[in-house]
Parts: C-alpha cells; structure tokens; sequence
C-alpha cells in the first residue's frame, strides 16, 4: 500500500491531521493500535480553546460540538475560603471556551473518516516506522492477520506519550526536558449537576480540587492525590467528603461512573522532527492537566503540521517542514510555562515550608486583587493566538 502521509494513532491529532489533510485533497493512512470502542470511550480531556473550536468548524467536524458543547465566559478561582471570578470574556475581549469531552470529539472524527471511506485501521499490532531520515519511510504492522507495509512520503507520529514514534527517533537526535510532579490527580465522572455553572479551580489546605463537567447532568470533578495512590483506598464516601471541603459550596453528589488516578507531568521532546517523521500532540509533549491545554496544544500543532503538508505536496517546498518544530515549539513553551504555574500556584507541596504557603497565598490575592494579573491569566487560558 502507499500514501502519501502515513499517520500513527487515532487520538485527536492523528484524526484531525487526517481530516484536514483530505480537505486539501492529500492522501492518508491512519493507523491505530487500539479499538474504535477504546478509543471513542476513553474519558479525558474536556476544555476546547476558541481557536480549536475554531479549527474543528473549518475542518467540518463541529455541528455536534456547537449544538452539545457547553461555552464558558468565565471560571471561579477559590482559596482561603473564598472564590474569586474570573471573567474570560471581558479579559480577552469577548473570547470563551467550550466544554466538551475529548471522547465526543474523537467520536466526531471517527464518524467523519468513516463516512468520507478512508483507510482508517484500527486494531494494528506491531506498529513499527522505517528508513525516517529518507524520502521513502516505511510503517509496518500486522492487521487483519497479515503482514502490512505502507510506503509514505511523510509519516506523523500522532501516537500520545507512550506511542512507538518517539523512540524511533535515535536518542542523541532529540532533547528532552521532563519533569514528574510528586502528585497526582483522582478524577471522576458522576452523574450528579455540576456545582456551578462554570468551572471551580480550588486551592486548599489539603490540596487541590477541580470541578468541571460534561453536561447539565453530568460532572468532572478532579482532587489532587498521591502519585502512587490506590483507588482502593479511595471510597465513595472518602471522595465525595474530600471534594465538598476543598471546594466549598454544595456539591451534589450522585452515582459515579468512572474513576481513575492520572500522573501529573510536563515534558518536551526537542526538535519535534527526525527526517520525514513528525511529532505531533503528546507524542512530543505533555503538560500537567491543570491548564486544561494537551489538547488544545495537539490541534495546534496539527495546524502548523498541515500547512508545511499542504505547501510540500503543491511542490512549494521543505521550507515550512523544516521550521514546523521551532513554529510548534513556540507556542508549546508558553503553554508548558501557563501549566507549569497553574499546577504550582494550586496544589499543596508536602515539602513547602510555611514562608513559601504564605508566598503562594499573597500571589493568588494578588492575582484575584490585579486586573493585569487576571488578563494575563485569561490570555493564556483562552488560549495564545495562533503563529498564523
Ligand atoms: P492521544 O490522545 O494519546 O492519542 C494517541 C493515539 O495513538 C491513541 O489512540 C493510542 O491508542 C494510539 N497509539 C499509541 N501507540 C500506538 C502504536 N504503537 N501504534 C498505533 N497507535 C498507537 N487536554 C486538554 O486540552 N484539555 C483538558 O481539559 C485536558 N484534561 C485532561 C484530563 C486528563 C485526566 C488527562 C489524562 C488528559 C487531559 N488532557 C487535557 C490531555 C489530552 O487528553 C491529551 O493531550 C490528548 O489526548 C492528546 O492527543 P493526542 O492525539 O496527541 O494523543
Ligand atoms: C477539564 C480538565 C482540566 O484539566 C481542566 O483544567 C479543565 C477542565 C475537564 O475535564 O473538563
């Protein structure tokens, strides 16, 4: 088989690299280790900036997200008992986010793949990439109980953190910059109503806690744990009493229907390319959720990787593959620094001693006290304007 961009995983990069590119009428391949059914119900991100709400309508995949997504003009910041809200839309001049589940999204595009009758595999074992720092690289796998290779000219590693792209790339090409948070967070899926209409980041004594939601009907809500922490240990009652005293207010509570720990990370792969192989989203860089932007940050990417694609295969060049990483590279920078903060001005440090609380407490004031403070919050929060 050949294409001209084999794409590796169908998260929200590889789906929406592959959407944009048959709009441009560019060949593609997308190849997935996992099932349609794992990947469509796999519960994670929730927040979408204005510019990926933007760059899902131009890509024809948003009718649902505007009919379901629920759009935010602000958030409520809680500490020292009190909450403090933040008006996004007049910070930023009238910019919002949307709420709406990464699974629904994904779902979206899997619908749209199907429907436009390109190869989209899933279930392939034994993915592995070839002959990268030539003009033909290669993919092989298994599929459908045979021996598969698709002859590229580009291949995009859209395979999230622990995909086979990454490590393909020989070690002293890349740079890498990591760094693990020593805690973690218990989300959950509840059906129950949202506490409030907009979203609560909360700092608290005992750490932090996130309310979000999915629907009128549905919540996300998120508490800071050990990074090793058990869910046995966790029981409803435990979660349910943790959340009402680090986010204040009345929380209903109701059934849970998902629960699991993620581990809390930023890191960075550096350059985002090795010959024809292109990282895009988490298989390159991964931000604690705190900011609400690995997403956000994967669709930009794809949009920068589309452009250089599109003007490659009109013949106009290598020129903008060749400064897609440092283009990318740019905004994930300020985007690992907004999360980097987000997650340490709310969570609880065990190692903090009492003068660095009380330097935190003075900046969340600050911050909820400055009108330049909140807009260089909201700035980043709605999301950075795109290169181009
Ligand atoms: P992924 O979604 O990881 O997709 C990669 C795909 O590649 C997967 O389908 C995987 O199965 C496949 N794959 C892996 N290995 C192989 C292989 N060898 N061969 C073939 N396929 C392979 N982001 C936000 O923007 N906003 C939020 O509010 C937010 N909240 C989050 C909350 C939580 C609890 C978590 C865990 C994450 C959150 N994120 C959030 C981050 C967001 O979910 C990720 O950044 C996003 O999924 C990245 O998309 P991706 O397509 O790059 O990678
Ligand atoms: C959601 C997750 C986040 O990490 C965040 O900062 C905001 C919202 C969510 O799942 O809805």
């Amino acid at each position: 088989m050949r294409t001209q961009v084999g794409i590796i995983g169908a998260g929200p990069a590889g789906l929406l690299l592959a959407q944009m590119l048959h709009l441009r009428g560019i060949d593609s391949v997308v190849v997935e280790d996992r099932s349609r059914e794992h990947i469509e119900g796999r519960i994670r991100a929730g927040l979408l900036e204005q510019g990926s709400v933007d760059t899902l309508t131009e890509a024809g995949i948003a009718d649902r997200l505007h009919r379901e997504g629920l759009v935010h003009h602000g958030l409520a910041l809680r500490f020292g008992g009190r909450s403090h809200r933040v008006d996004l839309s007049e910070l930023t001049g009238g910019k919002a986010v949307t709420i709406y589940g990464q699974q629904e999204a994904v779902k979206d595009m899997v619908a749209a793949r199907l429907a436009s009758g390109l190869p989209l595999l899933f279930e392939a074992t034994g993915v592995a990439v070839h002959d990268l720092d030539s003009a033909r690289p290669y993919i092989t796998f298994r599929y459908d109980g045979r021996d598969r290779r698709i002859d590229c000219d580009v291949i995009a590693g859209c395979d999230g953190f622990h995909g086979i792209c990454r490590p393909s790339i020989p070690a002293g090409a890349l740079t890498i910059f990591d760094r693990v948070y020593p805690f973690a967070w218990l989300g959950i899926l509840s059906r129950s109503r949202p506490m409030s209409e907009e979203l609560v980041y909360a700092r608290h004594a005992d750490g932090f806690a996130l309310a979000t939601m999915r629907s009128t009907t549905l919540s996300r809500l998120y508490l800071q744990c050990a990074p090793d922490d058990d869910l046995a240990r966790w029981s409803d009652d435990r979660i349910w009493s943790t959340l009402r005293e680090r986010l204040g207010g009345t929380l209903e509570d109701g059934p849970i229907l998902q629960k699991g720990v993620t581990a809390m990370r930023s890191f960075v792969a550096e350059p985002m390319r090795f010959g024809r192989l292109f990282l895009a989203g988490d298989a390159a860089h991964i931000v604690p959720p705190t900011g609400a932007k690995g997403m956000n940050l994967a669709i930009a990417d794809v949009r920068v990787l589309v452009r250089a694609l599109e003007a490659f295969f009109a013949g106009k060049g290598e020129a903008l593959m060749d400064s897609y990483s440092a283009t990318c590279l740019d905004r994930v920078w300020k985007v690992q620094r907004f999360s980097w903060w987000m997650t340490q001005l709310l969570h609880r440090y065990d190692d903090h001693d009492a003068f660095e609380e009380r330097v935190r407490l003075a900046e969340l004031d600050y911050l909820a006290g400055s009108r330049a403070a909140l807009t260089t919050l909201a700035e980043n929060y709605v999301g950075l304007p795109y290169a181009f």
